[in-house]
């Protein structure tokens, strides 16, 4: 049995956390290759919806899957997030990502806005690929109480998983304008998850931290 354990993760962990995702995603997603692991730290210390969460093999110490999880608590609906920077290698490059980038998190923002940003997106699962399988991907999941409704962008490679855990799937293709329609497509299983629990007390994990008070 693996000897795993899900731990938060602090800023000396950004640069694993980072591998872990350009490992696990093997340059699936644009924007993950052009904004790199600058952008993992801004994310760190920029964004007050996040949880980053590790899960370490206890024999090794080491860190081997990593998660973030954005949590929405009723504060208020955040503006949807842009992508900016000085990554790439000309101008139409940047365009192209960036239109890939908001279209990537265009169902999300109306999931905030229409559940009054009461809301737990995953926003990164991945597991390095010489610990798969193992259920790692599980535990960082099952990190986040049933008292949220949960959504997340997944992956085929992620959508069998999710869908154990209660996500339901349809597909979903992100636009882009006409001049970029011969461009690689980016898709995604929409998922979602109802609130299951409303006893708060036996469904928060100790690794998510709330920041506000108006859980349901
Ligand atoms: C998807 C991912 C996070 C799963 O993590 P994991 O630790 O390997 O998964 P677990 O061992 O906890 O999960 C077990 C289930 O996931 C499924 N699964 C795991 N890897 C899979 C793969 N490569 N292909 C298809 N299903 C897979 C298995 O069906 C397994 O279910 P079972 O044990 O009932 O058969 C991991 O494969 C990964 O990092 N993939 C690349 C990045 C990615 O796609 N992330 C998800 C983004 S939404």
């Amino acid at each position: 049995m693996p000897n795993f354990e899900v731990q938060r993760c602090n800023e000396a962990d950004m640069p694993r956390f980072f591998e872990i995702l350009s490992l696990a995603f093997a340059n699936d997603h644009e924007y993950v290759d052009s904004a790199g692991s600058e952008r993992t730290l801004q994310l760190f210390h920029g964004d007050l919806y996040v949880n980053f969460l590790k899960v370490i093999d206890k024999d090794t110490g080491k860190m081997i899957a990593a998660a973030k999880w954005n949590l929405y608590e009723g504060g208020g609906v955040p503006p949807q997030p842009k992508l900016d920077g000085n990554y790439w290698e000309n101008k139409e490059e940047k365009e192209f990502t960036q239109y890939m980038f908001h279209a990537f998190f265009a169902s999300r923002q109306v999931e905030i806005e229409e559940s009054g940003a009461c809301l737990a997106a995953l926003d990164m699962l991945m597991v390095d690929p010489a610990w798969q399988k193992q259920g790692a991907g599980r535990m960082l999941i099952n990190v986040m109480g049933l008292i949220f409704q949960a959504v997340v962008e997944g992956s085929d490679r992620g959508r069998r998983l999710y869908a154990t855990e209660g996500f339901d799937s349809p597909h979903y293709v992100c636009p882009v304008p006409e001049k970029f329609t011969t461009r690689r497509k980016q898709t995604y299983w929409w998922m979602k998850r109802p609130i299951q629990s409303k006893n708060s007390l036996n469904s928060m994990s100790d690794w998510i931290e709330p920041r506000c008070c108006n859980q349901r």
